[in-house]
């Protein structure tokens, strides 16, 4: 049977501390890079991938989330008045993206747990997860890349990039080796994987990067999960635990990341992505050109 993604789960019940103060009491998802909220570039990526329906995982303090997707009647009949017809389409777009789910972490008790709490909106079938943070810029949107490997292999699919020794040890780190097939050296069978482990430790260069593609087969795996380090449910115990079940590939997608869940990160995507738009990239530049850093 040729099974199909067309739910995408994102868990957005963190409490963002890396990011305080400006998480206090306003979701990280929600911090703009340039001038669209982060959550929404994971939303788009999932919706060009073809998913046509969208969970999200939400906690106290995350309303924000839910009114960004939602329709707003006061603005758009202000933007109506004032014939700000672009702004207008702007913002329709937005609520018009998509229908969403919300379903409620009352805890943050760990990236497993808020994919097991997305269980009964998923129900019996294969479902992508998007960490919002992970912001890829990519020709082809990653969640796409990773479709295309779930399609011809029907099994669990994990986004991986090679990192740098320095770096390996904040990751999910995974052992491998090299799959059969025509995927120019991207496909690797999951052997393990260790969640951040010390680099002479770690059993690869290979970090899981923030989009999964799981079987539903995780939810009655996580359900039996011992809580693990921080006293969270890990998501890397349970697909560990479901490695022992079936088969699991691990796909090197094309594209560039950015950690925008991380102050550096979140500031360099931020310059990036500026830089590219036409609206804003050429006098961007020059400014920055001008500050003459040395
Ligand atoms: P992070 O490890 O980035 O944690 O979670 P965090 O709490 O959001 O941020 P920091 O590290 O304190 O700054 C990875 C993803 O898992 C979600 C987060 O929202 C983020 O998308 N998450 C994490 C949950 O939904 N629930 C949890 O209990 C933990």
């Amino acid at each position: 049977m040729n099974r199909k993604i067309c739910k995408a789960v994102f868990p957005a019940a963190g409490l963002g501390t890396r990011f305080l103060p400006a998480t206090k009491a306003q979701p990280k998802e929600m911090l703009p890079l340039v001038d669209k909220p982060i959550i929404q570039y994971g939303v788009e990526e999932a919706l060009a991938a073809g998913c046509n329906q969208i969970i999200m995982v939400t906690g106290r303090g995350k309303s924000a989330i839910e009114d960004h997707f939602d329709v707003s009647y006061e603005l758009e009949k202000i933007l109506e008045e004032k014939k700000k017809t672009e702004l207008l389409r702007v913002v329709r777009q937005i609520s018009d993206m998509i229908h969403v789910a919300y379903v409620r972490q009352k805890e943050a008790l760990g990236l497993g747990h808020a994919v097991l709490t997305a269980r009964e909106l998923v129900g019996d079938e294969p479902f992508a997860v998007l960490l919002a943070d992970d912001v890829i810029d990519a020709e082809i949107p990653v969640l796409k890349q990773m479709i295309e490997v779930f399609e011809e292999t029907q099994c669990s699919v994990l986004a991986t990039q090679i990192v740098e020794p320095a770096a390996i040890s904040a990751y999910g780190v995974l052992d491998v080796k090299p799959a059969d097939g025509h995927h120019g050296g991207r496909l690797y069978e999951v052997l393990n994987m260790v969640e951040k482990p010390a680099v002479e430790e770690a059993p690869s260069n290979l970090a899981i990067i923030g989009r999964y593609i799981l079987t539903p087969a995780i939810f009655d795996v996580l359900s039996q999960t011992q809580v693990g380090k921080g006293g969270e449910l890990q998501l890397t115990d349970g697909l560990r635990a479901l490695l022992k079940q079936e088969k699991m590939y691990a796909y090197v997608y094309e594209g560039r990341r950015h950690d925008t869940g991380d102050k550096l990160g979140f500031l360099k995507a931020t310059i990036e992505f500026a830089l590219k738009r036409d609206d804003l990239g050429s006098p961007f530049k020059e400014y920055l050109r001008a500050l003459k850093l040395d």
